[in-house]
């Protein structure tokens, strides 16, 4: 009887591999039997929320009795203020999870192809897999940075999403506002191009493409972006994305009424006006870095230059070993293997102690497993 019923079940979700989040804290405890876990592994914002987005919060629980406005008037009027994109341009989502999986239901057909970056953000693959379309993976040179032109020519009659992460999620590399203009020239104008800048906000570099200029010159990119990273409400689930009206229109289609919550919607107008917040965070992420690649350096590891809230690095050995013999001393990573990176381990920028810990659990087990061969 059951098995029936399963026959029904379309036969791309068999493929579909549940996404592998960072190890939360409280497994980590329970499994180890630890009181004290450092968690560097979801590139979160360490500093936690601003006190401003936590005051609205808090202000708004009373109200959670009401649905909230599924138009999120509020907040695109803020995000438009903030860009200079009109609010009819902005489509609003229950994280960037869900504009990705909204975007991949608007325009995959069975057989249809995506073309992404590899190694990249899997949910890419995820929203492609749902609608039973193809994902063709185009990996990144050996230094990490983009290869636009393998990319260009991965494009296909069938290839209806192009994805493009930058900074990209695990690699920390970045496209430049040159290379950006001239791959946009020439993909075929029948391709939609997501711009994924998820980390958009710690970006330093001035060459930077930015998205939202391509979309004011009138190209037909997509420009996605999140309250989870800088503005440190991931778990209140917030994505933005802006686009073209029209493009706009079919996915919003997609939507449910009330796919942001409210609490989401009065976090992020207020962490948005907190500028101070966010300079605090894009500060302590720099001087996190520097103070990760100088210890790591120290112990003889390159770091990979990054542009995101994490880094990565060859740790020249099993990463999966390295990864679980760091969770046995209360640190949590993400481990290559898990990333399409093998032998390198993926580290958020984590606050001062916090990366202090790191460094000395990692030379700790370094060290013993050394010892071990
Ligand atoms: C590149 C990239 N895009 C999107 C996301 C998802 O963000 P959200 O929390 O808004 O769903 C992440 C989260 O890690 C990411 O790294």
């Amino acid at each position: 009887m059951s098995q029936e019923i399963l026959n029904n079940v379309r036969k791309n979700l068999f493929e579909i591999k549940p996404y592998s989040p960072g190890k939360p804290i409280s497994d980590v405890k329970r499994e180890f039997g630890l009181t004290d876990v450092t968690k560097l592994a979801s590139n979160e914002n360490p500093l936690g929320p601003s006190k401003k987005a936590q005051a609205a919060i808090l202000d708004a629980v009373a109200n959670v009795n009401r649905y909230p406005d599924g138009g999120a008037v509020s907040l695109k009027e803020a995000l438009s203020a903030k860009s200079g994109i009109p609010a009819g341009q902005i489509l609003v989502g229950n994280g960037s999870d869900d504009l990705i999986k909204l975007t991949s239901e608007t325009f995959l057909h069975p057989g249809d192809e995506i073309v992404v970056p590899s190694p990249s953000f899997s949910q890419y693959w995820f929203g492609a897999q749902l609608m039973d379309a193809k994902t063709v993976a185009v990996p990144l040179k050996s230094d990490f940075e983009y290869d636009l032109e393998a990319m260009l020519n991965a494009v296909t009659d069938k290839t209806k999403i192009l994805y493009l992460c930058s900074p990209n999620n695990p690699t920390g590399t970045y496209i430049r506002e040159a290379d950006l203009q001239a791959f946009l020239d020439r993909v075929p104008s029948r391709v939609l191009v997501i711009l994924d800048e998820a980390y958009n906000e710690y970006v330093t570099e001035g060459d930077y493409a930015q998205g939202i200029d391509f979309l004011k010159r009138g190209y037909n990119v997509l420009v996605m972006r999140t309250f989870s990273k800088m503005y440190a409400l991931a778990g209140l689930r917030l994505g933005y994305m802006f686009g073209r009206p029209e493009v706009l229109d079919a996915i919003n289609r997609t939507r449910e009424p009330f796919n942001v919550n409210m609490l989401a919607q009065v976090g992020a107008v207020a962490a948005l006006d907190d500028e101070e917040h966010v300079e605090a965070s894009r500060t302590l992420n720099r001087a996190g870095y520097e103070q990760l690649q100088g210890g790591l350096g120290a112990l003889g590891y390159e770091t990979v230059p990054t542009q995101g809230n994490f880094l990565i690095f060859d740790t020249r050995q099993d990463d999966k070993e390295l990864f679980d013999a760091l969770l046995r001393e209360g640190v949590i990573t993400r481990s290559g293997t898990a990333l399409g990176i093998p032998g390198y381990l993926r580290v958020s920028i984590g606050l001062q102690e916090e990366n202090e810990r790191f460094l000395t659990a990692f030379e700790k087990v370094v060290s013993t497993l050394a010892q071990k061969v």
